[in-house]
């Protein structure tokens, strides 16, 4: 960019003098419309269970969701994304609760359709949440095999649909599963549910809170770096972005967010596709501490998540949607 103009002509402050001439000429601004909330479920009955490892978040028996849907519906966020605490007697090597038509995520989705049908609702398609070792997929010969863990991603995205989930999300980073997901939902008349494909996701230590939130962290065996992505790479993540847009994806995610905003500039200008940024757990509550401890102010969520909409980011998936849309109404 060439610079044009010069002191004393030019007098970028003149800009900045007040509140309103600020609001003007805002180049980005962050509204509830650009927010996804995510929603923790499990059993039981007559429960909003606090996450330690996440101040301010809660797990929520079915019978008590509507508590948080309301205020989803109050504050005008657009989707929620739906993520189960699977109790381990449920989890086998296999993760076969994924495909049970009455585990937590179908539950959930009945009564989200039939009691909140304008809340847009999202749900992952991964098995660590249900596989006794904690992986996204199925291991066969002590590697997580891509193709039959496919097999079985193909049918709990088609049991989502059945049950109305409008976004489903390959959260899984196997390879080639959009394409076979996309399909499967075509021949089973589900031309009209979007593919989110968190495409790029990276292999990441910010993950911690929410593993314990869905309660796979002491079981997790190693780590996740044979399918997530290498955090030293970017060009690598234009790959898996534009394999995806073949395959279908009708939005890419990146996640996590803050360390990436390079990534989802350079997917942005490269693609023209929505671009989604997910703020994941471990950036949640290193802020939400620090917002406690009284280190910073809550405005500094609004400045993470107008940083994601600067970088090109058409929505931001965060613990914090709630709580800031309040903040902004
Ligand atoms: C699992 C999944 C993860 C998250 C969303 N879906 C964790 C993981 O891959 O281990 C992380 C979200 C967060 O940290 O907030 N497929």
């Amino acid at each position: 960019m060439k610079i044009i103009g010069s002191f004393p002509n030019t007098r970028l402050r003149r800009q900045r003098k007040t509140k309103w001439i600020r609001d003007l000429i805002s180049e980005n601004n962050i509204s509830h419309r650009d927010l996804v909330l995510p929603i923790f479920v499990r059993e039981g009955k007559n429960i909003i269970e606090p996450i330690k490892s996440m101040p301010g978040v809660y797990r929520y028996s079915i019978d008590k969701l509507s508590v948080i849907l309301k205020k989803v519906e109050l504050y005008k966020i657009p989707m929620v994304a739906l993520f189960p605490y699977t109790p381990n007697r449920k989890k086998d090597n296999k993760g076969s609760e994924a495909l049970n038509p009455n585990n937590l995520i179908c539950k959930s989705l009945r009564l989200i359709k039939k009691k909140f049908p304008k809340i847009g609702v999202m749900c992952d398609v991964a098995l660590d949440p249900y596989t006794s070792h904690g992986h996204d997929g199925v291991i066969i010969n002590k590697k997580i095999d891509n193709d039959e863990t496919i097999k079985i991603l193909i049918k709990q995205a088609l049991l989502q649909a059945k049950f109305g989930c409008d976004v489903i999300a390959p959260s899984d980073m196997m390879d080639g599963r959009i394409g076979e997901i996309r399909k499967a939902l075509d021949k089973n008349n589900f031309k009209d549910v979007s593919i989110l494909s968190y495409a790029v996701k990276y292999a990441s230590n910010f993950y911690g809170p929410f593993r314990d939130a869905v309660g796979s962290k002491r079981i997790l065996k190693g780590d996740k770096k044979t399918y997530q992505m290498d955090f030293n790479n970017s060009l690598e993540a234009l790959r898996e972005v534009s394999l995806d847009i073949k395959e279908g994806a009708d939005i890419v995610m990146v996640k996590p967010g803050m360390p990436y905003l390079d990534v989802i500039k350079s997917i942005k200008e490269n693609f023209k596709i929505p671009v989604f940024a997910y703020q994941v757990s471990g950036e949640y509550s290193l802020i939400k501490n620090a917002i406690d401890r009284k280190l910073i102010k809550e405005d500094s969520v609004i400045e993470t998540l107008v940083g994601f909409k600067r970088a090109g980011a058409s929505a931001v998936v965060t613990y914090f949607a709630d709580q800031i849309a309040r903040y902004l109404k």
